[in-house]
């Protein structure tokens, strides 16, 4: 993807943290692709070496050198400090994500999503650093019944991960005011693209439905597949980084924003685009019809996001619909399936 707004002429450096997850994994190979000079952090509890090796064959030798790659716990102040030092951007993005997980380990979610965002705030503000961009969630809006979500209308969280990425812009408006760290939140809506992990209980909806779909098995819907949600294909997701991370309107620092595509799609739909993606380009697979189960405790109904916001202060303009992302990234997870096939059995 080109980027217009990093002159590779004037190369700043970064630091990702969660590089080898799925949206840090999209996020370096942009920088690196667009001439910039990238640290990146992970301890690889949800992200996959993998990830950054692909990243690594998509930018080549050269733009990888330019790449520099920490391992380490945001638990842990001294490799916040570590990752920080000399850095002007900071892109932060390593958390637990998933309402569920939370659900089930609020001590595990806490630890480094309150813990270690704090670890990182404080380690940005000692090295001295510009920007402070960081991942924030639409599960922010908790029980909020209004739609499209408006940045300032919140409700009250419904599960200890909504908690943990609250209390993210609680403190990053704090660092901002107290010691003057330049601050913006994303809050992301579902986002999906290629290397988001289709395996494990807290796998998100559209690579875990790609999954059963390509192994001929019957996707699970939690409830009626009349619950909607503003998928956002990852691409968005850079774009809006990028800008908040250079953006030099001074009326858009310090604020949180809705990143989506503004779209709403219901689950019952969206199953039905990803079997049509899938068995467009694979012959062997065949329709089925979902599995309705109980709502899933934490969820919300309806999920709509208002992005004037952003467009009016980032200039942010989405490329990709979910029909255009989901045609890319079904490609891909498709892909991956017949890499792993061709493997040879020992
Ligand atoms: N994917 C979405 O739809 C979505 C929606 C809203 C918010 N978010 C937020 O976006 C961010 C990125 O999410 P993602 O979907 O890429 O998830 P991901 O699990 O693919 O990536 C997160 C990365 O952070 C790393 N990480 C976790 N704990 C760490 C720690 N203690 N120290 C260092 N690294 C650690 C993981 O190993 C992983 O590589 C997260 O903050 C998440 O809460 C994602």
């Amino acid at each position: 993807m080109h980027i217009d707004q990093l002159p590779s002429s004037k190369p700043r450096c970064w630091l990702v943290t969660g590089s080898a997850g799925f949206i840090g994994s999209h996020l370096i190979e942009t920088l690196l692709r667009n001439g910039q000079s990238v640290v990146s952090l992970d301890n690889f509890s949800t992200g996959h070496q993998s990830n950054l090796d692909e990243v690594r064959r998509l930018v080549g030798e050269q733009a990888w050198a330019r790449h520099r790659f920490i391992r380490g716990d945001i638990v842990n102040l001294e490799d916040c400090q570590r990752a920080c030092e000399g850095v002007d951007i900071v892109l932060h993005e390593a958390a637990l994500g998933s309402v569920p997980r939370s659900i089930e380990n609020p001590l595990g979610t806490h630890a480094v999503n309150a813990t270690g965002f704090l670890n990182m705030l404080v380690a940005a503000r000692d090295a001295g650093v510009s920007r402070f961009v960081y991942a924030a969630s639409s599960s922010t809006y908790g029980d909020h019944p209004g739609l499209p979500k408006v940045e300032d209308l919140i409700g009250k969280p419904l599960s200890p991960y909504a908690v943990t990425k609250y209390l993210n812009e609680l403190y990053a408006d704090v660092f901002s005011r107290v010691y003057g760290l330049q601050t913006i939140g994303l809050r992301y809506f579902n986002v999906f693209g290629t290397r988001q992990d289709p395996n494990g209980p807290y796998a998100a909806v559209i690579p875990n439905w790609a999954k059963a779909i390509r192994m001929n098995q019957p996707c699970m819907i939690n409830g009626d597949g009349e619950t909607t949600r503003d998928f956002c294909y990852v691409d968005n997701v850079v774009q809006a980084n990028i800008l908040a991370g250079t953006t030099s309107n001074p009326e858009a620092i310090n604020q949180v924003y809705n990143v989506a595509y503004g779209e709403q799609t219901s689950l019952n739909t969206l199953h039905q685009l990803l079997t049509q993606e899938i068995m467009a380009l694979d012959s062997s697979v065949a329709s089925k019809s979902p599995i309705y189960r109980d709502f899933r405790k934490g969820d919300v109904r309806h999920s709509l996001a208002d992005i004037s916001k952003a467009k009016r202060l980032l200039g942010y303009r989405p490329q990709f619909s979910v029909r255009a992302g989901l045609n890319i990234a079904m490609k891909w997870y498709v892909k991956q399936d017949v890499d792993v096939a061709a493997v040879p059995a020992l």
